[in-house]
């Protein structure tokens, strides 16, 4: 299951990518913003972040005009590991990298066809592991103990 969450400015993309899920049978969580009213972007990166942590979603994407605000409070979640990207090449390595559990947009910087590739892409890469695993393990130290 896959947490989506955005606000205002990302709804539109939200919305298309709940059309694409609905085409794919690929299941989700709409976490919402409803509508194009203007929305604190932080809420739904809660709400997306809390699905992920409950284990009710596996991953999750956030959606607002740049992606930055809502992966900026995303991030500041333990073990939450949100990623903006624009670009596919950015939507792999997020993953294969990072083992990025989130991946964020701009619906005002980004097209609709661009946001469903690099979703496709970050939906469908696993995480390499290996060296990228100690790299992973020192963020998580950084949340745990403030340092290295
Ligand atoms: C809302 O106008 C806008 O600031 C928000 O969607 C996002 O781009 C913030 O980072």
């Amino acid at each position: 299951m896959i947490a989506l969450g955005s606000d205002h400015g990302g709804y539109k993309l939200k919305e298309a990518v709940k059309k694409y899920f609905d085409a794919n049978n690929i299941e989700y969580k709409d976490c919402g913003t409803n509508n194009e009213d203007s929305v604190d972007y932080a809420v739904y990166a809660l709400a997306v972040t809390d699905a992920i942590k409950s284990g009710e979603c596996e991953k999750g994407i956030l959606f607002c005009g740049t992606g930055l605000g809502i992966s900026i409070a995303a991030n500041k979640v333990k073990g939450i590991r949100a990623a903006v990207c624009t670009n596919e090449f950015c939507a792999e390595m997020c993953r294969r990298h990072n083992n990025a559990n989130i991946i964020a947009f701009g619906g005002r910087v980004i097209t609709e066809e661009q946001c469903l590739k690099m979703t496709d892409i970050f939906l469908n890469t696993e995480f390499e592991g290996g060296r990228h695993a100690q790299r992973v393990a020192q963020i998580e130290k950084i949340e745990k103990d403030g340092k290295l």
